[in-house]
């Protein structure tokens, strides 16, 4: 059996790539994979130990190359987009692209494909927006707020109308917030926890009580192999671990474990429609058998220790003159 896995050098996708790998030896992953600003060559030094791993650089909006791929393949979970908000306020264009136009691409191959039995798209719970209280459900309204998030929205309905029209054989997934190693330094964890390393200012958007809902990477890992599994083709599942926290108790957090000084911390305007709070509920996946395993005690504990121990990969980044770029330009006074 193949899985093809796009965006598997970013996060949550080279995550998923060595779960898989080392879970089942037997299956060739195909990793497909832009190699963008978000992706870090060191990665792929990672993945090098699974002989079931195939790396390709290739873009999923490049028609040709991607269906001769795909073609060969019997399941498709697709992580690759543009990802981080900050960039979309700056710069949607890639984001329609890569989000929008790669999702096309995928969904063309799977709708004339005979091998591919399915399609895991991987969406967020930014495409429902923020929500005062209570949680959304699968059926609730898309209400995105960001360029960002109206991509994922865009996506996501696109693959709705491809289920209708083609019966493609497609669930769609929405994860609340992920957090674990290998996540770009611009990220919020990431980037507190390599400041902090780095005895820097961590910026802390407007008053810092904005809440997000916590699921670590390999809970994320493990509900996408059981979707694999069980998922139902047509249906929409949401994923969260239930974990809300407010930024400024998160990073409390984290500098109370490194035992750096909350005078790091600094406040910077805040994110212009800055969602308040995202919460998903997750009762139909629990149907299927799902539950997190990693409380965001236990997660956070061995998100720090991955980044203590492997400062070669970020300082990779943080050192590049790209990082520095946005850096520069996202906090001119830090
Ligand atoms: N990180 C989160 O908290 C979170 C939460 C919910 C959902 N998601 C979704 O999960 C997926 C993965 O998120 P992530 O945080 O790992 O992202 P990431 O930014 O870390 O990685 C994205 C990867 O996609 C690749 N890529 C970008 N454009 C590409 C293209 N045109 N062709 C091929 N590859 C391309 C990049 O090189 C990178 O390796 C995304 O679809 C995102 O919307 C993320």
């Amino acid at each position: 059996m193949k899985i093809a896995v796009t965006g598997g050098v970013g996060f949550i996708g080279s995550n998923f790539v060595r779960f898989v790998c080392k879970k089942y030896p037997e299956i060739q992953v195909i990793n497909i994979d832009k190699m963008t600003y978000a992706a870090n060559p060191l990665t792929l030094e990672f993945l090098s130990e699974f002989t079931n791993h195939t790396f390709m650089k290739l873009d999923i909006c490049h028609a040709t190359e991607i269906k001769e791929i795909l073609n060969e393949c019997d399941i498709i979970v697709h992580f690759a987009a543009e990802t981080h908000v900050d960039r979309s306020l700056a710069n949607p264009e890639t984001f329609l692209l890569t989000d929008i136009l790669g999702t096309y691409r995928i969904l063309e191959v799977v709708k004339n494909s005979r091998s591919i039995t399915k399609y895991i798209h991987i969406s967020t719970d930014e495409v429902y927006g923020s929500i005062e209280s209570g949680s959304f459900a699968e059926h609730s309204p898309l209400n995105p707020t960001n360029p960002y998030a109206a991509s994922k929205a865009s996506a996501d309905l696109l693959v709705i109308s491809y289920i209708r029209c083609y019966k493609i054989p497609a669930l769609i997934v929405r994860f609340t917030n992920n957090f674990g190693p290998f996540q770009h330094p611009e990220k919020f964890i990431p980037l507190a926890i390599t400041n902090a390393l780095e005895n820097k200012k961590i910026p802390l958007y407007g008053d810092g009580q904005q809440i997000r809902d916590w699921l670590y990477v390999l809970d994320t890992c493990r509900a996408i192999d059981l979707l694999i599994e069980k998922g139902e083709p047509g249906q929409i599942y949401n994923v969260s671990a239930c974990q809300e926290r407010k930024n400024i108790d998160v990073l409390c957090k984290i500098l109370k474990a490194l035992g750096k000084d909350k005078n790091l911390i600094i406040n910077v305007p805040d994110r212009i429609a800055h969602d308040k709070r995202y919460s998903l509920s997750s009762e139909k996946i629990q149907k299927l058998g799902f539950y997190p395993v990693y409380d965001f005690e236990k997660g956070i504990d061995e998100t720090i220790s991955w980044y203590v121990n492997n400062e070669k990969w970020w300082k990779f980044i943080k050192n590049s003159p790209e990082f520095q770029k946005y850096y520069k330009s996202r906090y001119p006074d830090l």
